[in-house]
């Protein structure tokens, strides 16, 4: 079975990687080819192109940062999607909204392939040490046929239903972290004015049952002032548009998550968007 990925960032370098760890035949392709060379120097191929990437594979993973990153790498002009074998499997993991992975879905059906959405819970530990959660939207038999691969680089593969069902997930899960990331960063950031030491509240909050756990991966940052990016804040605030644009087009409100995005957007406009999400504290507490 030939495998190829596209998209070799944060996550995706890390995933083929894993491909690779377990002796899978991997093509990759990534827009800056410098992320190549890792992967080439473990074995993996070269492709020039998206579009020479795909050209022999029967299954595509695909990790793009946005959804604008998905339609042109796929669907664009140079697009791969019509360079797929008739009935070859795509696989998207990158975090899209509902209405697009659908859009895109109902596309590559009409181009003569397979599509599978699968976005992951996890960052980049999580993917480095293949211990991801795949959440699949799409057929169950597209689902069988590539839960060994996804088993290369996570611990769970979850089938949510039609394709939709994953990004749904997906987007619900990112608009409680980074809410729950800015409630911690208030916090804090208060407890300070109010004269509080910094130490004791990085200490002390964590340890109550009122504080989401993942909070404690990011109390170094805090403490050390320095943010060395898992998740980028651009990419967080990206994920909290696209959480607010599925709940306006279910006509339902999302106070709390519109709100959380502006303030994301804020900490990006103030030059934090390449940092870790974390640094959201670092914008309210400058
Ligand atoms: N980091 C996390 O903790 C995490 C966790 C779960 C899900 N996600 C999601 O996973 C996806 C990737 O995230 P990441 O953290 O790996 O981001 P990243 O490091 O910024 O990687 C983004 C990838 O997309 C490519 N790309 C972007 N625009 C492109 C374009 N127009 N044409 C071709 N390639 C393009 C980049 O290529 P270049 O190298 O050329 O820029 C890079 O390979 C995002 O949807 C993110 O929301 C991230």
């Amino acid at each position: 079975m030939n495998v190829s990925f596209i998209g070799l960032g944060i996550m995706g370098s890390r995933m083929a990687q894993n491909l690779l760890n377990n002796g899978i035949s991997l093509t990759v392709f990534n827009r800056t080819t410098a992320a190549m060379h890792p992967l080439v120097a473990a074995g993996a191929k070269k492709a020039d192109s998206a579009q020479s990437c795909v050209a022999d594979a029967d299954i595509v993973f695909t990790m793009l940062s946005t959804p604008e990153a998905v339609e042109e790498v796929a669907l664009g002009e140079l697009g791969f999607v019509q360079k797929m074998k008739p009935n070859a499997l795509w696989v998207d993991c990158s975090t899209v909204d509902p209405t697009f992975t659908r859009q895109i879905g109902a596309r590559a059906t009409e181009a003569g392939i397979r599509f599978l959405e699968a976005p992951v819970a996890g960052s980049l530990p999580q993917a480095a040490g293949a211990q991801l959660v795949f959440f699949c939207g799409g057929e169950a038999t597209d689902v069988e046929s590539v839960t060994r691969l996804m088993e290369h680089m996570g611990r769970k593969v979850v089938h949510l239903g039609a394709v939709g069902m994953g990004a749904s997930l997906k987007v619900l899960v990112n608009s409680m972290l980074a809410q729950s990331m800015l409630v911690f960063a208030e916090t804090v950031n208060l407890g300070e004015h109010l004269g509080l030491s910094k130490d004791f509240l990085l200490e002390f909050l964590p340890s109550l049952p009122v504080i989401a756990p993942f909070v404690q991966a990011k109390v170094e940052n805090l403490k050390t002032g320095e943010y060395p990016t898992n998740f980028p804040l651009s990419w967080m605030q990206k994920d909290l548009y696209l959480v607010c644009k599925a709940a306006y087009e279910q006509d339902t409100p999302l106070i709390l998550a519109n709100a959380t995005k502006e303030a994301y957007m804020a900490a990006k406009q103030s030059g934090l968007g390449k940092e870790d999400f974390s640094a959201i504290y670092a914008y309210l507490n400058k």
